[in-house]
């Protein structure tokens, strides 16, 4: 895109939307997960660090910061589960792409859709090096506003065609129903975890509770079925059964992360696990037989962000899906920053740079 250094790409909600169904929310996904398989490949090259979180007794906020060298982005997200009973949503997101070079910021957008595709994208891409290749069926528990994405994603990207679906609200479950109408996906409310997992061979887990919660107890998770478990992603807020990690192989995205605050905050610090982008790269075994139980203990790292942000930045070129923000103060001699304000002053009477 040429621009002026000083004016920033702005994508809102509604351009946001606008994009997304310009280009469709199912191809959005796969090539969101193909950027994210493509920087899980060159890993080592990004620069990584656990989220920096800030807790309160009813959330978190976190910055979420990565660079390749080229360019450096940051998510800013919140995760509060009370929020929904409010009549808010649990989470929140926007984020920013710079120019490494410059340190200017190229783009900045809304990321609260984009949170909720690339966080599916991700669940899919996971899924499809580890779940095994016939599962057809998914059970989605937690039927909130990521759901239909993540259900949407494993229909692209894994091929399945039934998601059976539960959550302890009903009125989540028909507003999931009703928005899968006519996607292709078959989609079946059940009363209880234990209907929603017959017959399914990937199980998403999804709620949002600031909790150790048991979304899933042991009994539920036989074997050769691969977990995607999406909802436990802080201290003290976890899906699982801590058994079923004891009989799983554990997948996650970055280890010093997740410790703190996946399913395996749970288990020792110690406990091994398996860096996807190993799998990815083939540095490591994903799924190696068919009664294994394969387990995405997924918390959402910023890798998958800067994936997701460098997507849209990408697509925005000819699209009038955005707007111009003067953002970056950009005096022509740069450093005539008051001179600047000084100008300004005398273009707006009455205005006093003193
Ligand atoms: N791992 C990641 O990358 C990532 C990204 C985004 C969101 N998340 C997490 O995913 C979770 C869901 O997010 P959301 O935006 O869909 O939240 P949401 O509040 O919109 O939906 C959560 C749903 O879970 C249901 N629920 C709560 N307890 C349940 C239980 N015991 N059994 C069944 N259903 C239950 C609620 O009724 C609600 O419908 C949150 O915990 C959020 O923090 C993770």
């Amino acid at each position: 895109m040429t621009r002026k250094l000083n004016v920033v790409p702005f994508v809102s909600v509604d351009n946001m939307m606008k994009l997304v169904l310009h280009l469709g929310v199912e191809r959005v996904m796969t090539e969101i997960a193909a950027c994210i398989e493509a920087d899980f490949r060159r890993w080592p090259l990004f620069d990584k660090t656990p989220r920096v979180a800030s807790h309160s007794d009813v959330g978190v906020i976190e910055l979420m910061p990565t660079s390749d060298g080229k360019m450096y982005g940051f998510k800013y997200v919140n995760g509060h589960p009370k929020n929904m009973r409010e009549g808010l949503q649990t989470v929140t997101a926007f984020g920013l792409l710079a120019d490494v070079n410059t340190g200017y910021p190229i783009l900045l957008t809304e990321m609260t859709i984009l949170t909720a595709l690339r966080t599916a994208a991700m669940s899919a891409l996971a899924a499809r090096h580890l779940a095994p290749r016939d599962a057809r069926t998914m059970a989605m528990i937690g039927n909130g506003a990521q759901a239909e994405f993540q259900a949407l994603a494993f229909h692209a990207i894994c091929g399945i065609d039934t998601v059976r679906l539960y959550d302890i609200d009903p009125v989540a479950t028909e507003k999931c129903l009703r928005n899968l109408k006519g996607s292709g996906l078959t989609a079946i409310a059940c009363k209880s975890p234990e209907e929603a997992v017959e017959g399914a061979g990937i199980i998403t887990t999804c709620t949002a509770d600031k909790q150790y919660a048991t979304i899933l107890t042991d009994n539920l998770v036989g074997a050769g079925v691969h977990v995607n478990a999406v909802g436990g992603d802080c201290p003290g807020k976890t899906e699982l059964h801590r058994d079923i990690l004891l009989r799983s192989s554990i997948f996650v995205e970055y280890p010093p992360q997740t410790r703190i605050e996946g399913e395996i905050q749970q288990l020792a610090p110690d406990h091994p696990v398996t860096e996807l982008w190993q799998v990815m790269t083939g540095a490591a075994a994903g799924r190696t037989d068919a009664r294994q139980i394969t387990l995405f203990d997924s918390v959402g790292f910023a890798i998958e962000d800067f994936s997701a942000l460098r997507y849209i930045h990408g697509q925005l070129q000819g699209t009038g899906f955005f707007e111009e923000l003067d953002m970056i103060a950009d005096p022509d001699e740069p450093r005539d920053l008051y001179g600047m304000l000084l100008r300004a002053s005398e273009a707006e009477p009455g205005i006093s740079a003193a």
